[in-house]
């Protein structure tokens, strides 16, 4: 699904540069994919996606725990 419709990046991509480490903000992002450059309404949900890419492999290595 497309995010940022000015320069035609899409979740998966701002998904790989934050979880490939090269990415830790929207600021970052907007560097390298040119995420809000533009009209800038795709920031806030930009913002909530690299917050879950930031959380989510953390709360994917929690294992349950059964004695
Ligand atoms: S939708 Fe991202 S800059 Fe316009």
């Amino acid at each position: 699904m497309y995010i940022c419709l000015c320069k035609r990046v899409t979740c998966s991509q701002i998904r790989s540069a934050v979880e490939g480490g090269d990415a830790c903000s929207l600021r970052d992002v907007s560097q390298q994919l040119g995420v809000g450059t533009q009209c800038g309404k795709c920031g806030k949900c930009a913002r909530n996606l690299i917050e879950e890419a930031l959380t989510a492999p953390i709360a994917d290595q929690v294992q349950p725990q059964f004695a």
